[in-house]
């Protein structure tokens, strides 16, 4: 089995904020070899280049590729979009990895899994292809390491708070009186990184990972307030409108049912949750609303002087 001592990692390109793309980032900064996955050659494959990663191009959905991509790797994070084929491409690498033999696989999955079980699903149809996939790696007897974040600021907070933060001091979701407690996509690749550069103690764990306060949304729009220094209140409202405006903007089906579910448990209180993988394996607080919120003031609007 040849190991040329990179780590692989998949979903490399993604957009600010995507956990492939920062670990690539943090392990080329500790001096690490990193063979980077993508999807196609853009600015993005240029970029990972550019920054040091060897930047292969494949789909997860395709054996073969998955084959080329892990041969010689003997460490791969594993993680890619929210999409339909996410079960598939998490079995495939399963079968690769088994057949090329890895060390240490570290699985992106969802804090939600900790509540699943067979006579407890949710409707999301990312939430069921991660727990059955956490299922399928564990029968595989691979060496892995499950990383189980809850809601991230970057992927959620960010897109689908700034325009009415922006163009109504206002947060518009229908999470009700729920308490969540978002964790930084930056965090979370933090831990993944660190665990990836020394896998061995961290084989066979499961990491939960939160930001470090869980409070309801009134609590949330008054850490923005304090980030942006103007008043930014919170609007509960109803479901079936969120569903409207999500489903106007055009995303796959089995996004909106995911986002969906997420508000639903969110509404709930079952994204009421606390945990502190980020410190203890970051040895770095997990990342406020407040400071998240003022790293990314442009984008909510600005912050009042
Ligand atoms: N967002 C949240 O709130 C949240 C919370 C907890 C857990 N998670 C989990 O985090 C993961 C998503 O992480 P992320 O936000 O870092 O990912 P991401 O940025 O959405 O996606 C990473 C990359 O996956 C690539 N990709 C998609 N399909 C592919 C395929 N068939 N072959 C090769 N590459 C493919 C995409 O390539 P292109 O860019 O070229 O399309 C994208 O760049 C998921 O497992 C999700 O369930 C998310």
């Amino acid at each position: 089995m040849a190991d040329n001592g990179s780590i692989l990692v998949t979903g490399a390109a993604g957009q600010l904020g995507a956990v492939g793309r920062t670990v690539t980032g943090l392990l080329l900064e500790r001096g690490l070899p990193v063979r980077a996955m993508v999807r196609r050659e853009d600015d993005r494959a240029a970029a990972l280049r550019a920054a040091g990663a060897e930047v292969v191009v494949g789909d997860l959905l395709e054996p073969a590729d998955v084959y080329r991509v892990v041969s010689g790797c003997r460490r791969v994070y594993f993680g890619m979009s929210v999409s339909a084929g996410y079960l598939e491409a998490t079995v495939t690498m399963a079968a690769v990895a088994r057949e090329v033999g890895v060390n240490a696989l570290v699985n992106m999955s969802q804090m939600t899994v900790s509540q699943m079980g067979i006579h407890n699903t949710t409707p999301s149809p990312q939430q069921r292809q991660h727990w059955l996939s956490e299922q399928a790696l564990a029968w595989s007897g691979l060496p892995v390491v499950t990383i189980r974040p809850t809601v991230f600021l970057e992927g959620f907070f960010l897109p689908l708070t700034s325009p009415t933060v922006r163009d109504r001091g206002r947060i518009e979701l229908p999470f009700g009186r729920g308490k969540t407690n978002p964790v930084s996509s930056g965090d979370v690749a933090r831990v993944v990184a660190a665990v990836l550069a020394d896998p061995g103690p961290h084989l066979g764990r499961i990491y939960e990972l939160t930001g470090p306060r869980s409070q309801d949304m009134h609590g949330v729009a008054r850490e923005y307030s304090d980030a942006l220094n103007r008043e930014v209140t919170y609007s509960d409202i109803s479901p079936e409108d969120w569903e409207r405006e999500l489903k106007r903007h055009g995303l796959p089906e089995h996004l909106t049912r995911h986002l969906v579910t997420m508000a639903e448990l969110n509404r709930a209180g079952r994204y009421d949750r606390l945990a502190d993988g980020v410190e203890r394996l970051s040895g770095r607080p997990a990342m406020s609303v407040r400071e998240f919120v003022s790293l990314h003031a442009d984008e909510f609007g600005g912050r009042r002087s």
